[in-house]
């Protein structure tokens, strides 16, 4: 079996190696093209292509991002397929596509745990080659030893010159990556691949931003934040934070936005009354707005 195999797009006539371990997604990613992809992980849709020749292996036949038509089409999913042979395929490619930074697979280091709330925790791990440029917004796979798959995950801080990769990630009952993650202790190693998405912040834009998010998604809210705070040029932009969470929670989400970029004008925690008492669990009931 060959290490690698050379992946052509038929529309653009593009190549690349894509290694026999990697997913055809992250191969054209990691050489720079702009395959159309979302989520990486088997679950939008946005990835799929045709193979006109050659040979491929489907690690995820029950993927949900596929539908019976598109199965029945002959249709797969980039992210979830490896090469078993140099081959072509039909996929959308897009500038807009086209990685900022070629992602990497990297082993990192826990360094720090830190618990948020009961079930929300904060992960550092620090990059063994010292990699760590991404956009604010964007998240990076774990791949975890024992789970099938990787797991996606906003990075709160951003790209920097330590090798730190920030997260913060909430335990899912019965989710096989949150429970291996959550039984990870500092100084573990796992294997981390990123960046990866296109939800991050754009500097050549002056229009305000919103961003709204319940619990762990304030990940890449954090991010960006920081981002602007660091951008030349943005001073104007204003950043409406809206984050759902519990009433109880609100003084601890407060606190892990403050000092997390100074640009930021509002945040606006939003609460049902899930444990408020009154019973009522299914509408907005609270809003408390914070000035920065
Ligand atoms: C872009 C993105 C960013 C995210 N950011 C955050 C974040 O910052 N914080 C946070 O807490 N959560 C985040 N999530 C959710 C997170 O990725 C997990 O879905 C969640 O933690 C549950 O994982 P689990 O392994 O515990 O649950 P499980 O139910 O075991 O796994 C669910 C996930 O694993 C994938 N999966 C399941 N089986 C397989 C398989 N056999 N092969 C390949 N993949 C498989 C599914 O597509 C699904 O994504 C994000 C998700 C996405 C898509
Ligand atoms: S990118 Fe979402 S299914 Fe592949």
């Amino acid at each position: 079996m060959s290490d690698s195999y050379k992946i052509q797009v038929q529309q653009t006539g593009d190549t690349f190696e894509c290694a026999a371990d990697d997913a055809i997604l992250r191969g054209g990613q990691r050489a720079g093209l702009g395959l159309s992809y979302d989520c990486n992980v088997g679950g939008c849709g946005s990835c799929k292509f045709e193979l006109v020749e050659g040979e491929i292996e489907n690690m995820w036949e029950e993927a949900p991002g596929l539908n019976p038509r598109d199965v029945k089409r002959g249709k797969m999913l980039a992210c979830q397929c490896r090469p078993k042979a140099d081959s072509v395929i039909k996929m959308i490619t897009m500038d807009e596509f086209v990685p900022q930074t070629n992602p990497q697979r990297f082993m990192a280091k826990l360094e720090m745990i830190r618990d948020l709330t009961s079930d929300i925790r904060e992960f550092r791990f620090q990059s063994a080659n010292g990699f760590s440029s991404f956009q604010p917004g964007q998240y990076a796979l774990l791949n975890l030893e024992g789970v099938e798959g990787g797991r996606a995950y906003s990075m709160s801080n951003i790209g920097n010159e330590d090798g730190t990769w920030d997260f913060i990630i909430r335990l899912v009952p019965n989710g096989k990556g949150t429970n291996a993650l959550f039984k990870l202790s500092e100084g573990d190693e796992i294997e981390i691949d990123g960046p990866y998405g296109m939800a991050y912040l754009r500097t050549d834009s002056s229009r305000d931003i919103v961003c709204i998010g319940g619990g762990s998604g304030l990940a890449p809210m954090l991010s960006i934040a920081r981002g602007l705070d660091a951008a030349e040029g943005m001073d104007d932009v204003k950043l409406h934070l809206f984050l759902w969470c519990p009433w109880s929670q609100r003084h601890v989400w407060r606190r892990r936005t403050q000092g997390a970029g100074t640009t930021y004008r509002s945040l606006y925690l939003l609460s049902s009354g899930i444990d408020s008492g009154d019973g009522r669990t299914s509408r907005l009931d609270r809003l408390c707005w914070f000035c920065s």
